[in-house]
């Protein structure tokens, strides 16, 4: 069984040897009035959503609880409020059940779900993590070991497009919305500026400052009048950003293949644009399908049974950790 609750969705699966037999998610609506998720009321909603999204997967798994080989949690990094509650439910099933815990780190994790439906990636394989909180380049080498060959030094890929989101005056998560309305937008509206930072390395915060310049310089009601177009232009600003050092830790490492995770990997965009390029570079890409991009617990339970195979269970005083392990 995977857990999952390090941000706003309470999220359980049940795994049978690779085989996905739930993958439940409760989504907290709560944040959207606020523009972000609020922490005290995320893990209020984990406590009220934990023990019937349990209940609810092991139905869909048609499994009784007793016959749960292993709890998988998100250890961290994320939310420690929300990270405890799911945390200290593992704890309790395990202990009460007898049965070994797996803590996880949910960036690894986001990787893991790319090995749910291809279990021949060809490695080396050059990551692309695109969520709301991360944004790194990883490469996983042939013996499965992970390295971070780039990371942003400010904001994530998905925080851009929340905040871009949230200055045009969208919702929150504000991704999906800017993805839905860039589709029938001109992308070549205006030009939004690529971060300079060298190396690896990205930086997403000049791209929302850039865009909260721009509009402040606009008549009334052009942001109602030209929404689809200034959606597609910043996309593709973002986009642009991504592939320049993506291109470039191609050349450095030549990677057998490349693949996209995290929730911004649900962007239609950049699902069209990962596949273009591996078909340029002559390289296979993998794409997760929806319900692996975004946070889930298939994902937990994945790298969970990697990490069960390997006996590195979790001590049952281990505390939650921030920091890529
Ligand atoms: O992986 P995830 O569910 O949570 C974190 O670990 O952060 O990623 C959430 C992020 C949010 O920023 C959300 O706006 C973004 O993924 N996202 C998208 C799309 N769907 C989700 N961004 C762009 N286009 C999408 N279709
Ligand atoms: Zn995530």
């Amino acid at each position: 069984m995977g857990i999952e609750s390090s941000c706003d969705d309470t999220a359980v699966s049940v795994m049978k040897k690779g085989k996905v037999l739930a993958n439940i998610i409760a989504s907290q609506k709560i944040h959207e009035s606020w523009g972000g998720v609020v922490p005290e009321l995320a893990s209020r909603a984990h406590q009220a959503n934990i023990l019937p999204t349990i209940k609810r997967a092991l139905e869909m798994a048609g499994v009784d609880l007793k016959s749960i080989d292993g709890i998988a949690f998100t250890q961290g990094p994320g939310l420690a409020g929300s990270l405890l509650v799911g945390m200290n439910v593992a704890k309790g099933l395990g202990i009460g059940l007898g049965i070994p815990l797996l803590g996880i780190n949910h960036i690894q994790a986001h990787i893991a779900a790319l090995f749910i439906e291809n279990d021949n990636i060809e490695l080396p394989c050059l990551v692309l993590l695109v969520s709301g909180g991360h944004t790194n380049l990883i490469l996983i080498n042939k013996d499965y070991s992970c390295d971070i060959v780039g990371r942003t030094i400010d904001d994530a890929a998905g925080e851009a497009f929340d905040k871009g989101a949230k200055i045009l005056g969208l919702a929150y998560p504000g991704g999906p919305l800017i993805d839905k309305f860039a589709a029938t937008g001109d992308k070549n509206f205006h030009s939004f500026p690529i971060s300079k930072v060298p190396g690896l390395d990205y930086s997403f915060s000049g791209i929302k400052t850039s865009l909260l310049y721009y509009l402040k310089k606009q008549e009334k009601g052009f942001i109602e009048r030209h929404l689809n177009d200034i959606c597609a232009s910043y996309q593709k600003g973002i986009m642009d950003s991504l592939f320049q050092k993506l291109t470039k830790a191609n050349m450095q490492y030549e990677p057998k293949s490349i693949a996209i995770a995290g929730g911004v990997s649900a962007n239609s965009t950049l699902r069209e644009r990962i596949v273009e390029f591996g078909s340029n570079q002559n390289i296979k890409s993998y794409i997760p399908s929806f319900q692996f991009c975004t946070d889930n617990a298939a994902m937990i339970a994945a790298a969970g049974a990697m990490v069960f195979d390997l006996k590195e269970y979790t001590p049952l005083e281990s505390n939650l950790y921030t920091k890529w392990k």
